[in-house]
C-alpha cells in the first residue's frame, strides 16, 4: 500500500501546517510544549516496528508507541475487521450482550486459566479503577462486618493517570502537582528494585526484605482493613525492575494468608511482552484480579479489561433485588468494534508465536544490551522478554544518578539516529534508565541497530553524563 492510500482520509501534504494547527489548538500530555515546538513529530504511517514522519523520516520504534503496539504497525487486517464490525454494529451498551465482546471474554478467560469473568473498559487506568471498586464491593459483600478498602501497592509503581490510580502508584514526580491525593486508601511498600534496594541489601542474602515489608505493612494497617495487594509483576515505569523468582509467589501467599485479593497489573506485561502470555504465569501464581490493556488490542483501538476469578465473580451474582451487581458502567465498555479488533489481535499473537518470539528475541536483546556494560556509565542492564532497561549512572561505584536532561540527551541522540527509545525512573527523580519495549515482531537486525545506536550514544555522551 502506498502512503497516499494508507492515509487517504487524512493526507498530510503540508507538515508545517499540521504543526502550526496542533501547536495552536492541542494541549498535549506530559511533553513540555516548548519541546514540541522545537522537535515536532508528525507520525503518519507505520509498518512492522517502523513509524514514518510526515517529512518522510523513518524511525525504528523501540517503544512500540507507549509499550503497546505488540503486533507491530500496519496490520491492515485489523482495519478490515474494524470496518466490517462497524458496518454490522458500531456500538451498543454492554448492559446487553454482543458477539465480539463475548468471544473476546472467552478467549481472555481461556488464556488466564479458564475460571474467570471479564469486565470491559476502555483504558488501563479504568481497568485498575474498576479493580479497586470491584474488590471493595466484594469485601462489602463477603465481610460486611469489616471495612476492607485499602490497597497495598509499591513505591515506584505506575498504575494509571486517574486520581485513584495515581494514588495507587508510587512515582512521586507524577503525583506532586495533584497532591494531596486520597486519604489512606493506598498504602505503599518497598519495590523489588534490586539495583537500588530500598533496604540497602543484596539478593539473595536480603531474604526478600521487600516481601517481609508487605506482611509487616498489612499487619500494621490491620488485615481487616485491606482489600487488595496490587503488583505489576515486572515493574515497567521504574525503569524495568525484574524481581527475584520467589517474589510473586511469596506476595501471593501473604495476600492469601491475610484474606486480601491479589491484583496483578498486566497492562504492559501482558500479551507476550515479558516472554509469557502474562508475566505472572512465569511464576506459577493465580491472581484474583488481573488488569489488561495495551497488548490486548496492540493499541489499534481503546479497550481494556478487569478480569476476576470466579470466586470473586460469584459474589456479584444475584437477583436484581439483592443489589449484588457491579455498581458502575463505562459507555465504551465492551465496545463491539474494539472487541472484534482485540480478538483478531490476540489471534495474531498466538498464530505468529509472538510470545515465544518475545522470549527468544528478548534474550537476544538482553545479550546485546549487556555488551553496553563496557561503558563505565552503564550501571545495570535488566529485562524479561522484550521489556528491558539500561540504567545509566555518573559513576558505577557510587551509582550516582544521571539527571533527567542527561538521559534526554541519550534519547535525542537515538532519535537523531532513527531509533525511538524511552526513558524512565520512579520516585522523585530517582533512577535514570533507558527503556525498551519494542513491537514483538522486531527482527534481530533491528535489535542490533537499537544496541548499536545506544552504544554510539553512550560512547559519545558518557563523559557529559558523568559531569551532568
Ligand atoms: C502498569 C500500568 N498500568 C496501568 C497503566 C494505565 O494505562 P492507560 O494509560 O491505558 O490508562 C499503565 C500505563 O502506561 C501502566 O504502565
Amino acid at each position: 500500500m502506498t502512503r497516499t492510500e494508507a492515509i487517504a482520509t487524512a493526507p498530510v501534504d503540508d507538515r508545517a501546517a499540521v504543526v502550526r494547527q496542533d501547536l495552536d489548538n492541542v494541549l498535549h500530555p506530559v511533553v513540555a510544549h516548548r519541546q514540541l515546538e522545537a522537535e515536532p513529530l508528525v507520525i503518519v504511517e507505520g509498518r512492522g516496528s517502523t513509524v514514518i514522519d510526515a517529512d518522510g523520516t523513518e524511525y525504528l520504534d523501540a517503544m512500540a508507541g507507549l509499550w503497546c503496539v505488540n503486533v507491530g504497525y500496519g496490520r491492515t487486517e485489523l482495519a478490515d475487521v474494524a470496518a466490517a464490525q462497524m458496518r454490522a454494529l458500531p456500538y451498543y451498551p454492554h448492559t446487553a450482550m454482543n458477539a465480539p465482546a463475548a468471544e473476546l471474554a472467552g478467549k481472555v478467560n481461556g488464556l488466564l486459566g479458564g475460571d474467570n469473568h471479564v469486565y470491559f473498559v476502555a483504558s488501563g487506568s479504568e481497568a485498575n479503577e474498576a479493580a479497586f471498586k470491584i474488590a471493595r464491593q466484594y469485601m462489602k459483600h463477603e465481610h460486611p462486618d469489616q471495612a476492607r478498602y485499602k490497597t497495598i501497592s509499591r513505591y515506584l509503581g505506575y498504575h494509571g493517570t486517574t486520581l485513584a490510580t495515581l494514588a495507587a502508584g508510587g512515582m512521586g514526580d507524577r503525583k506532586t502537582k495533584f497532591e494531596p491525593l486520597s486519604g489512606n486508601d493506598f498504602v505503599h511498600v518497598a519495590a523489588p528494585y534490586c539495583y537500588r534496594c530500598p533496604f540497602g541489601l543484596t539478593y539473595p542474602s536480603c531474604e526478600l526484605a521487600c516481601v517481609k515489608n508487605i506482611e509487616a505493612t498489612i499487619q500494621g494497617e490491620g488485615p481487616e482493613t485491606v482489600s487488595t495487594v496490587l503488583v505489576e509483576p515486572v515493574m515497567s515505569a521504574v525503569g524495568v525492575a525484574v524481581p527475584p523468582d520467589e517474589y510473586l509467589p511469596e506476595v501471593a501467599a501473604i495476600a492469601k494468608k491475610y484474606g486480601c485479593l491479589l491484583h496483578v497489573d498486566e497492562v504492559i506485561n501482558g500479551f507476550g511482552r515479558t516472554g509469557a502470555m502474562f508475566a505472572h504465569q512465569h511464576y506459577g501464581v493465580r491472581p484474583d484480579i488481573v488488569t489488561i490493556a495495551k497488548g490486548l488490542v496492540s493499541a489499534y483501538l481503546p479497550i481494556a479489561a478487569t478480569v476476576v476469578r470466579n470466586d470473586v465473580f460469584t459474589s456479584f451474582v444475584g437477583e436484581p433485588s439483592e443489589n449484588r451487581q457491579v455498581f458502575q458502567i463505562s459507555t465504551y465498555g465492551g465496545h463491539p468494534v474494539a472487541a472484534a479488533v482485540a480478538l483478531r489481535n490476540v489471534g495474531i499473537i498466538i498464530e505468529e508465536r509472538l510470545v515465544e518470539r518475545s522470549a527468544e528475541n528478548g534474550a537476544y536483546l538482553l545479550d546485546g544490551l549487556r555488551t553496553l556494560l563496557k561503558h563505565p556509565w552503564v550501571g545495570d542492564v535488566r529485562g524479561k522478554g522484550l521489556l528491558a532497561g539500561v540504567e545509566l549512572v555518573k559513576d558505577r561505584a557510587t551509582k550516582a544518578i544521571v539527571p533527567p536532561d542527561g538521559i534526554k540527551r541519550v534519547v535525542d541522540f537515538a532519535r537523531r539516529h532513527g531509533v525511538i527509545v524511552g526513558r524512565s525512573g520512579g520516585g522523585r527523580h530517582l533512577g535514570s534508565t533507558i527503556v525498551l519495549s519494542p513491537p514483538l515482531v522486531i527482527t534481530r537486525s533491528e535489535i542490533d541497530r537499537v544496541v548499536a545506536v545506544l552504544d554510539g550514544a553512550i560512547a559519545e555522551l558518557g563523559q557529559q553524563l558523568a559531569a551532568s
